[in-house]
């Protein structure tokens, strides 16, 4: 089964109407407006569609979140069965301090092909596409540089690896340092930092360390249109966390996911630019109408682009 193209069109509106939204609080030093501000649009635009989608990842559990919850039935129940995932403000401090990469993201799967991830953190290694077996989360770091430096033809020292620059990477950057290797820092937005190695011309040949779960799942949906490498493992280091995998039927807490095991057959990504980035222009408003930008991948008919719109803001 695959997804019909036209809905393609549909969730550029959804990713690009929430960035809209959250554009106007760029810089107003309110994350939690800027974010909310995306949440209400998304979720107006999806109940707009054909669609029986089912949030499974959203913004919370119900009683964490009124609006996008995980279960939320979306659509007007007059179409094909969708999961969904949702971040509609990924970098939420970019946004609140109009820094660069805030992008508002979906990622639809037919039912049953999204993996429903926890709200852990998630150990995660991406590579754009190698061969099978090359680079592993389980091997050491300087296997896997080691490897891809082989693999690309690339010197050690020119090889590139972006990674959220938290204290908990201390350990990979010295590594990473010592190796020689060229280091991107990113201080936050680790759907775009894995979304790098889709593209030479973001010149990042490996993504690692820890972030978001939901950011995990949301960027492999896309890398697998682009046939990149991606695993993830999940981090359950408390007994809320523990308790709640097991309530969604995780068994193996230790378990590393393959990226045919977080997302399957067909899906549609959408990443639109809240404020500019290396990979997408954000929201520009001229008068009555705004630019946007929406990276889109639709894996069914092989497209992945980066669609550019003109859109009227009363539409
Ligand atoms: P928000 O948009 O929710 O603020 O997330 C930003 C982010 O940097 C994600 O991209 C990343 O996965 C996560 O936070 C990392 O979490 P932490 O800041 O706790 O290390």
């Amino acid at each position: 089964m695959s997804i019909d193209k036209k809905y393609i069109e549909h969730f550029i509106n959804v990713s690009s109407k929430a960035a809209l939204a959250s554009s106007y609080l760029v810089g107003k030093k309110d994350k939690i407006a800027a974010d909310q501000a995306a949440v209400d649009s998304m979720r107006l635009e999806l109940n707009k569609i054909d669609m029986n989608g089912k949030v499974v990842i959203g913004e919370g559990s119900l009683d964490e979140a009124p609006l996008l919850y995980t279960g939320e039935l979306l659509g007007n129940k007059n179409g094909p069965k969708f999961d969904i995932a949702v971040d509609p403000l990924e970098g939420t401090n970019f946004a609140a301090n109009n820094l660069p990469g805030a992008i508002a993201a979906i990622a639809i799967a037919e039912e049953g092909n999204l993996f429903n991830a926890p709200e852990t953190y998630m150990d995660k290694i991406a590579t754009g596409k190698i061969e099978k077996g090359l680079v592993d989360i389980d091997f050491p770091l300087k296997k896997n540089i080691t490897n891809l430096s082989e693999f690309l033809n690339k010197d050690v020292s020119a090889i590139t690896a972006c990674i959220l620059d938290r204290p908990r990477h201390k350990k990979i950057i010295d590594e990473l340092t010592q190796l020689k290797v060229k280091i991107k820092l990113i201080s936050d937005g680790d759907v775009l930092g894995a979304l790098y190695v889709s593209n030479p011309k973001y010149n990042v040949d490996i993504f690692l360390g820890i972030g978001g779960g939901p950011e995990g799942v949301l960027a492999a949906s896309a890398l697998d249109a682009f046939d990149c490498h991606f695993q993830g493992r999940f981090i359950f280091d408390n007994d809320k966390d523990i308790k709640e995998a097991k309530e969604i039927g995780i068994t193996d807490l230790n378990k590393k996911y393959e990226l045919d095991e977080i997302i399957k057959g067909d899906s549609i990504f959408c990443a639109t630019g809240i404020t500019s980035s290396e990979v997408l222009s954000g929201i520009k408003i001229t008068d009555d109408s705004y630019k946007s930008e929406t990276l889109v991948t639709h894996k069914g008919s092989n497209f992945k682009e980066i669609i550019k719109k003109i859109s009227s803001i009363k539409k």
